[in-house]
């Protein structure tokens, strides 16, 4: 990727895996095989054979985890520092659940086993689907989706089916706010959809006039998040839900920010039929690479005939007890290979058994006064250059607005966030949500002590009186960490991700 790197050290860290290579040098020198081996051409078929052999690193053991052990301390992670990156949910992750995870019962069971072979996984995935399912009070669960942005398309896949079931194909669009995460409109488009974009109230929340106007027979779903991207709650999400419900539409409810409502208040009773989860995030898998990650979907008793099948059952009678089901007419057919990632189900199944119930509601009421404590401990350090965008009680998260800052100081969100790394902190997420100027979104998260949240508050303090003195220390930030400031653009659009 596109870089500057100034810490000359850190320049000589950089030799590569590849750099280190030499012909013949190995890390591991496997006994000889007493099996009789098998011709290649017996095992592949030509055109699934390489010609040439692919040319990896020939290299020693001590290298091998030196390099991956260099690698893993030049990000910032959450184990070494606070992280709160808004709409992240970026929660210290149980050490526990790792252990859990790695035993071999479920770290090594072929995802082909058979179902009479595997009854701890599907009793773990069933009941698994079943707390889901009672957290957001709806009855079927599927574990399949791979992603909160995979649980989207899956839900209004799941929309489409139910309108077209019914005969009802006029339905072409789909509401979202334009609060919504980008990945909705992104998967409105995706499922073949028209984009209908509803406005915000002056109090962050859904404009119902807006809302009203435009549910019409043409609308198959609306897409909503609640807490909203701005971490607030809709007062009126009832009438939302109704008003959507009397133009024959469905309510999609996307849960990435359920770490605000677990065990408080539940999507079915708002009036949702379709939710995702993001077990990556509130359900403690740990997150921020890039997966693997886990978007179940919980439906309701509508819905529930097009889930994607398989659907893990368990049978009052007969064998197997727990099993893969099917035969299921109206489903949206198979989302994925296999079952989903496994192991973020034994985690995040881990987490619900913990916490139990009442420790669920206690994670969100935390996360949330979280969220509260650093909204008010920010209005006293920074709340004359960074005002809160809708100052009202926030969820787990509250967005700031550094338009101010920018006018005043001549500095920007992005410096900010830049200087935040040398003070140790890992910057929220910068401009988004979009309506917002200079946007700051703020995710404290239930997991960080008081003296976290205080300190991290008198940081950004001090980093704005280093910007009254001198705004330069904020527009070359950061100085500290091992790749100095990116070109974004160039990284964007020309990344070069490939070694030499
Ligand atoms: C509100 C919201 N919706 C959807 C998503 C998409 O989830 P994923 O990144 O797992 O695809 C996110 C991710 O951060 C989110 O914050």
């Amino acid at each position: 990727m596109s870089s500057e790197t100034t810490n000359p050290q850190q320049a000589e860290r950089a030799t590569t895996i590849f750099e280190k290579s030499v012909p013949g040098r190995r890390a591991f020198s496997p006994p000889a095989t007493d099996v009789p081996e098998t011709p290649i051409e017996d095992l592949l078929p030509g055109h699934a054979r390489r010609a040439e052999a692919p040319g990896l690193p020939e290299i020693a053991e001590p290298e091998i985890v030196r390099h991956y052990n260099r690698m893993s301390k030049r990000n910032f992670d959450l184990d070494s520092g606070f992280y709160p990156l808004g709409s992240c949910t970026m929660k210290h992750n149980p050490k526990l659940h790792e252990r859990l995870a790695a035993l071999p019962g479920n770290a090594r069971l072929h995802p082909a086993q058979r179902p009479e072979a595997a009854q701890g996984a599907l009793e773990l995935m069933w009941r698994l689907q079943n707390a889901l399912g009672e957290v957001v009070g709806l009855p079927a669960v599927s574990l399949q989706p791979s992603a909160g942005s995979h649980g989207e398309l899956a839900g209004v896949l799941l929309a489409r089916a139910y309108h077209e079931d019914r005969g009802d194909t006029g339905r072409t669009r789909v509401l979202t706010p334009d609060t919504a995460h980008g990945t909705n409109p992104a998967t409105v488009t995706m499922a073949g959809y028209e984009v209908v974009k509803v406005g915000t109230s002056p109090e962050g929340g859904v404009d119902i006039d807006d809302l009203r106007e435009k549910a019409d027979e043409t609308i198959a779903c609306l897409m909503l998040t609640n807490p909203n991207t701005l971490g607030l709650f809709d007062p009126n999400i009832e009438e939302i839900t109704s008003i959507v419900d009397d133009c024959g539409a469905v309510s999609y409810y996307d849960g990435a920010n359920l770490n605000a409502i677990m065990g408080v208040s539940r999507p079915g009773d708002m009036g949702f039929d379709i939710v995702h989860f993001n077990l990556h995030k509130s359900f403690t898998q740990p997150h921020g690479g890039g997966g693997p990650g886990a978007g179940p979907i919980a439906v309701s008793e509508r819905i529930a005939p097009y889930l994607p099948t398989p659907v893990v059952v368990r049978r009052e009678e007969g064998e197997p007890e727990y099993d893969l089901e099917f035969d299921r007419p109206k489903t949206i057919g198979r989302l994925r290979g296999f079952q989903g990632n496994y192991g973020v189900f034994v985690r995040s199944y881990a987490y619900i058994c913990s916490l139990g119930a009442e420790g669920l509601r206690e994670a969100s009421e935390i996360a949330v006064l979280n969220a509260n404590y650093l909204l008010a401990r920010l209005k006293e350090t920074a709340g004359e250059y960074l005002p809160v965008a809708f100052d009202r009680i926030c969820g787990h998260e509250f967005v700031l607005s550094g338009a101010p800052m920018k006018s005043a100081l001549g500095v920007r969100t992005v410096d900010l966030a830049k200087r935040m790394l040398d003070h140790g902190y890992h910057p929220p997420t910068v401009y988004f949500p979009l309506l917002v100027d200079e946007a700051l979104l703020i995710e404290p998260t239930e997991t960080e002590t008081k003296e976290t949240l205080d300190g991290f508050a008198e940081a950004v303090g001090e980093i704005l009186a280093e910007a009254a003195k001198d705004p330069e220390i904020l527009l070359q930030a950061p100085y500290t960490t091992p790749v100095r400031r990116l070109d974004e653009a160039a990284a964007a659009r020309e990344p070069v991700v490939r070694q030499a």
